[in-house]
Parts: C-alpha cells; sequence; structure tokens
C-alpha cells in the first residue's frame, strides 16, 4: 500500500534517468532534486492534484464528521498510483533505485500519515484525525521544500538581511 505513489513517482526517476540526456539537452521541466522528462512531470503533477483535491476533501469531512467519507479519502490517498499495473516486479526494484532515500522515506511519512487518518477516523476520534491530518499536510510541504522548491519559490528562504542603519 504504502509504496504505490512511491511506485507511480518511481516510474518517473527511473524513465527519468533513460532520458536524462534528452531531457538536459532540452532544458525543460524545471524542478529541483528529481531529474524527470517532461512527459514524466506532467504525470507526477497530475497525480499531485489528484491527492490535492483528496486532501482538501478530508477538510470538509472532517468539519462534518462524515467518517465514512475520511476513510474512503484515506484509502484513495494510499493507493494512489498511476502506472503501477504497468510495471513488472524487475522494473518496480530498478525504477527504486533511481529515487533519492529522503524522497522514499518523505513518500512513506506521507502514506503513513494518510493511513492514520483512516484509522482514526474508523475510531470517530476527531482530534487525534485533526492530528494526523496536520501531520499530512507538514509531509506535504516537507517533500515539496526539498524537491519542489523551484515550482513552490514560497519555500526558498528570503534572503538574509543585515541590520538596517
Ligand atoms: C515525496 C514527495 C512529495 C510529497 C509527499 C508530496 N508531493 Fe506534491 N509534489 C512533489 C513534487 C516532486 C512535485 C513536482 C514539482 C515540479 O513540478 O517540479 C509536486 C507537485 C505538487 C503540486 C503541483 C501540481 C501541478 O499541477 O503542477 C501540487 C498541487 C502538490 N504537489 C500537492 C501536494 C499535496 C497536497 C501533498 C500532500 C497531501 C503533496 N503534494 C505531497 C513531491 C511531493
Amino acid at each position: 500500500m504504502k509504496i504505490k505513489l512511491l511506485a507511480a513517482i518511481v516510474v518517473f526517476g527511473s524513465l527519468a534517468v533513460g532520458s536524462a540526456n534528452a531531457n538536459a539537452a532540452e532544458g525543460d521541466a524545471p524542478n529541483q532534486g528529481l531529474k524527470l522528462s517532461p512527459d514524466l512531470l506532467n504525470l507526477l503533477r497530475a497525480e499531485m492534484r489528484e491527492i490535492t483535491a483528496g486532501v482538501q476533501g478530508l477538510a470538509l469531512s472532517l468539519a462534518t464528521a462524515d467518517w465514512q467519507s475520511i476513510q474512503e479519502t484515506s484509502s484513495k490517498i494510499r493507493a494512489s498510483y498511476i502506472l503501477e499495473k504497468q510495471l513488472t516486479p524487475a522494473q518496480l526494484g530498478e525504477l527504486e533505485k533511481a529515487l533519492p532515500e529522503q524522497f522514499k522515506h518523505l513518500d512513506a511519512e506521507f502514506h503513513q500519515r494518510a493511513e492514520r487518518i483512516g484509522a482514526a477516523a474508523a475510531v470517530r476520534d476527531p482530534e487525534l484525525v485533526v492530528f494526523h491530518y496536520s501531520r499530512l499536510i507538514e509531509s506535504c510541504a516537507n517533500c515539496h521544500s526539498l524537491y519542489a522548491s523551484e515550482r513552490f519559490p514560497g519555500f526558498v528562504s528570503p534572503a538574509p538581511q543585515g541590520h538596517h542603519h
């Protein structure tokens, strides 16, 4: 379960390795940390938009104590992937090598968090859902700050300001 988004992203990473030269030549698809071809980057972005819709829905479900819907969304996020069905196990293994360890760690953390939201909803514990929800958003931000800071320049620290005299 937890490796589903990873699986999708790993695909991006691996294919990107194959097309790294072409990608560099094109000078396209700005992103930090991960070298992705434009096509793969678009797939990753589509995946991200899907996750975003789920996360936005969670806020409303939480506000209306719709536990069922929270559990469903949690499962969807956990199971999120685009290309996994097209991958052989050998490809998966190969692809996994293409991603930085830190990225995999963040991805695993993200999926773990989504799972905990579902578990908290199952026992109708709103405080626990809120707790894990906030940590989930944090995990989005953690990964983006490392691997998507060109896409989201707000993560870049402002230049240090000297004293004003
Ligand atoms: C393990 C890493 C990782 C996690 C976790 C992650 N993202 Fe992303 N996200 C990325 C990367 C990489 C990009 C691509 C940045 C780029 O376009 O160069 C991205 C892009 C996006 C985009 C832009 C999509 C577009 O159309 O360009 C959105 C929106 C987004 N993420 C939302 C989220 C939300 C919401 C979460 C948490 C619920 C999340 N992401 C969790 C890595 C991650």
